[in-house]
């Protein structure tokens, strides 16, 4: 297991750890260390002392408004900052992950995010289609997580809690039980440890799994019919939900899969930074599906982001990708993958709906500096429209001089992510199957479910 523990951390630097976190999603701070930072970058090493000083004055102000709470005031350093843990799979990061994480960080003042072992949700769960590593890196990239442990226990036990320096330990409301029958969270629920939030409704990695089930094809030595698809019309129409008969299949394929995760103003304004770029800001732009968030994703992201001190990312609308990528695509409707985006560290704001060629009109009004891609294609081999594929996206940035190619490290794609699911895919099937019926019983029981905070 690798960890970050806060055990080793005395008070005092609990107390440090807890300053920066306040800092770090302090609006103000932000401007003032990018003015700082662009100030150092302009004047190349000579800093101008009186715009210094002033920054220098602001920044001790705004340290004096911060409100700490009462267990970690500076007046008394025996108490300390509470730190809850939360963990769990995270395999296909989603929306819905990413709301349980926001939920936990309110739940106290540090918050850790454990990410289970490969083997151990393998012995419990099923088989996932990300690994311990791609599943950290997206955890790491979320903006509520402080510190993250890579390989924990799928049932955490209070000794657990008490090693790594937690307090609490936070979860949904929907407990799961381990492969000896017993409910993960029993243990630490007795001790009083364990705090419940509100599961987000709608969407789940069981539901994202269905869908790319429900679209891939079945693997085979001489595949004539490529568009068989792998698994039951019941499974199709259930991702689909839908009601067709059997005959209905082709037309089913190419129907929209519904989505029941609710995108309301109220918990888009939870994810949003509510940060405007300033006209001293250096602007980039990156844009795409960002279909299934993966590794490969946040780390161009990260990239793109270090480039400026302000990233905007314009994602793609639904059409539009189905139009370039094929008639599976996107697995991720266009709300749920602007939440994925939003809770990003990288990114500032997104572009709801980008347009796939990127206009002057646009670059103007968001006075983009910069405009990068990942060497990754954008294109997709099975797009409908093969005459469009002439047409460079970045005709314009390239024209204008702004446009940087940047290394994507990964090649983790849909198209691979399917392939480990075909590799696999009675492991997948019967891991839906038995969640699915999970999920419908959750749905079915619930009742004094607490409120989303
Ligand atoms: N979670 C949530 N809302 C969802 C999905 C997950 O609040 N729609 C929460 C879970 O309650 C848990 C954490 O996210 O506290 C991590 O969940 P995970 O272990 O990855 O597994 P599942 O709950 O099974 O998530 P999924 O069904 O998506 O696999």
């Amino acid at each position: 297991m690798e960890s970050e523990t806060l055990s080793n951390l005395d008070d005092q630097q609990l107390k440090y750890l807890l300053m920066y976190n306040l800092i770090k999603s302090n609006t103000k701070f932000i401007e003032l260390s990018s003015q700082l930072q662009e100030q150092i970058l302009t004047n190349n090493s000579q800093i101008d002392t009186l715009k210094f000083s002033k920054i220098q004055e602001e920044v001790q102000d705004e340290i004096s408004k911060l409100k700490l709470s009462p267990s970690i005031s500076t007046n008394s350093p025996k108490t300390k900052p509470t730190t809850v843990y939360m963990d769990g799979v995270f395999d296909i990061c989603h929306s819905g992950h990413f709301n349980a994480i926001r939920q936990s960080k309110k739940l106290g003042d540090i918050l850790m995010v454990g990410v289970n072992s490969d083997e151990d949700v393998l012995k419990s769960k099923g088989p996932t289609l990300m690994n311990v590593k791609e599943r950290s890196a997206l955890v790491r990239a979320c903006k509520w997580v402080d510190v993250v442990i890579e390989g924990t226990p799928y049932t955490p036990t209070v000794e657990f809690l008490r090693e790594v320096g937690a307090d609490y330990c936070a979860h949904g409301d929907d407990m799961p039980i381990n492969d000896m029958g017993v409910g993960c969270y029993d243990e630490i629920k007795n001790q009083g440890m364990l705090k419940v939030f509100k599961r987000t409704e709608g969407i789940s990695t069981t539901e994202i799994i269905g869908r790319l089930l429900s679209c891939t094809k079945k693997p085979s030595m001489n595949n004539t019919n490529k568009d068989e698809p792998i698994t039951s019309m019941d499974l199709i129409k259930k991702v689909r939900k839908a009601s067709a008969s059997d005959t209905e299949l082709d037309e089913l394929k190419l129907k929209p899969i519904m989505s029941n995760f609710l995108s309301t103003s109220w918990r888009i304004t939870e994810f949003c930074n509510n940060r405007v770029p300033k006209d001293s800001d250096k602007v980039i732009y990156i844009d795409g599906s960002f279909d299934i968030l993966h590794i490969g994703h946040v780390e161009i992201l990260r990239k793109a982001r270090e480039l400026g001190n302000f990233l905007y990312v314009g994602v793609h609308d639904d059409s539009t990708i189905n139009k370039y990528r094929g008639k599976n695509y996107p697995i991720v409707n266009l709300q749920e993958r602007t939440f994925n985006l939003l809770a990003c560290k990288y990114v500032d704001e997104v572009i709801i709906g980008a347009p796939w060629m990127l206009t002057e009109d646009l670059i103007r009004s968001l006075k983009i500096k910069l405009v990068v891609s990942g060497t990754d294609t954008k294109y997709d081999e099975y797009v409908s429209v093969k005459d469009d594929l002439n047409v460079d996206p970045y005709e314009v940035p390239k024209k204008l001089g702004i446009f940087e190619e940047l290394k994507s490290d990964y090649d983790l794609n849909n198209e691979l992510l399917v392939q480990r699911l075909l590799k696999n895919r009675d492991g997948y099937i019967e891991k839906y199957q038995r969640k699915s019926v999970k999920e419908a019983e959750y749905y079915e029981n619930k009742s004094g479910v607490p409120k989303e905070i």
